[in-house]
């Protein structure tokens, strides 16, 4: 019988088939330990009959496999089985020396490897945590009222500032733009359904070369009708801990590849900390810095008012001349908006952006006007706000900076199965 790795628990002493690849092997003469993995799991398959040990002696790192064998429960370890190997059937040996071995290797060949590298243990862990905190989001959003809803990729108009926009010629005479977050046409769609989410890939053409930007990442953008800013920071610290919840919960094998300290994780719990953006400028003044009101917080401002928070903070109440034309101005201080920036722990930096959106045709017209963006492209933007305009929030996930977080790795390059960046959009 076919099983899956995952699986071997329920078929103790039982002779089953895994089909899968050798990632190692050792042994003497006598006996062999096949590393055997399947896409499911890992296990180990203990050879000993003389005329199977010879089959195996063929068979290199990276061969596939398919290998039947007694299940068994290791002597120490409730949760590891492993199998005593009864037939070894060879489905391809590799025909060349395996490229990566255990041996260290740079970033750069293993990134010009990308399409074999996926397949080692710590990337495999990190597609699982990934897909681990996809799920968490879907069923966070239909657990809370939210629908998914598709935005589309190529679109006429920016919704980040047109300093970042990929652009296609779009047939004859037109041009396109790889959208940079589904925000703008979320909030069309919310005024059908309420709430809504997309989630899709995204663009920038940012020329920022650091651990946490790829030119092509995955947004998770969510929108609610008649929800508020401080309502908005809820949404937005439930759904986290949704996530980090769900990854504890599901993928503790992953962590611990991973050498992930879970501690940290389990202290992620509602209320994080909030801080005005004033209020951060202030802490970082006292604490030596030369940071003036008006400018962006960089990297170091964001690990220092983080460090000594077990929560992700919230920086909200940005001034509106750094931030885009759709954040709603605070009514209390016409130079601010109500924004928020949410920064994880442990130096990982933005994870989130969000906002209440302007819901007044004049305000938000007037903001298109000052940013030169005026035209028919964002002529049906303005339009919610002339049919039946409602109070409106939403935010943007970063998707590969969650999964960063979560598996406490340093560069989000690792983070998606194959990255693009500044400097590289192969293989
Ligand atoms: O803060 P951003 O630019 O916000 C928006 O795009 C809003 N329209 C979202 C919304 O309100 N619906 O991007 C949202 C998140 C960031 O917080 C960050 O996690 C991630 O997207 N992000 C990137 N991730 C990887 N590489 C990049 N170059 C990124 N730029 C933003
Ligand atoms: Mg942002």
């Amino acid at each position: 019988m076919n099983v899956l790795i995952k699986d071997l628990g329920n078929h103790v002493d039982a002779e089953v088939t895994i089909r899968g690849w050798m990632f190692n092997k050792r042994g003497s003469g006598k006996i062999a330990f096949l590393q055997l993995r399947d896409g499911s799991g890992m296990t180990q398959g203990v050879v000993t009959e003389p005329e199977l040990l010879e089959i195996v002696e063929k068979m290199t790192m990276e061969t596939s496999c398919k290998i039947t064998g007694t299940v068994s429960q290791h002597p120490k370890k409730d949760d590891v089985f492993e199998l005593q190997v009864t037939g070894v059937e060879i489905v391809h040996v590799p025909e060349e020396e395996y490229p990566i071995s255990k041996k260290e290797h740079g970033p750069d060949f293993l990134l010009d490897n990308r399409h074999l590298w996926l397949r080692s243990k710590k990337q495999w862990a990190i597609q699982r945590v990934r897909d681990c905190v996809i799920t968490a989001v879907y069923d966070y959003f239909h657990e809370n009222g939210f629908i998914k809803i598709d935005t589309p990729i190529l679109t006429p108009n920016a919704c980040e500032g047109s300093t970042t926009l990929f652009e296609l010629e779009y047939f004859e005479d037109d041009k396109v733009f790889l959208s940079q977050s589904g925000q703008l046409y979320l909030e069309a769609a919310i005024m059908s359904v309420g709430r809504g989410f997309d989630f899709g890939p995204t663009f920038r053409a940012e020329k920022s070369k650091t651990k946490r930007h790829l030119t092509e990442f995955w947004m998770m953008d969510a929108e609610a009708a008649f929800v508020e800013h401080e309502e908005n920071m809820e949404i937005q610290e439930n759904m986290v801990v949704f996530i980090v919840e769900r990854c504890l919960e599901r993928c503790k094998k992953e962590l611990e590849i991973l050498e992930r300290d879970t501690e940290s994780l389990t202290k992620i719990k509602a209320p994080f900390k909030r801080l005005t953006y004033t209020e951060a400028i202030e802490d970082l003044r006292s604490k030596g810095s030369d940071i003036k009101f008006g400018e962006d917080l960089g990297n170091d401002d964001e690990v220092t008012l983080t460090q000594d928070s077990d929560v992700p903070v919230f920086i909200h109440k940005w001034p509106r001349a750094i931030k885009p034309f759709y954040m709603k101005v605070d009514p209390e201080n016409p130079e601010l908006v109500l924004n928020n920036d949410l920064i994880g722990t442990e130096g990982s930096g933005e994870l989130i952006g969000g906002s209440q959106r302007e819901d007044s045709y004049e305000v938000l017209k007037k903001a298109i006007e000052e940013e030169d963006m005026e035209g028919p492209e964002y002529q049906w933007y303005l339009d919610l706000r002339k049919y039946g305009s409602v109070p409106h929030s939403g935010f943007g996930l970063g998707l590969e900076r969650m999964v960063r977080f979560v598996c406490g790795i340093e560069h989000i390059r690792e983070t998606i199965p194959f990255p693009r960046m500044l400097t590289r959009f192969r293989p």
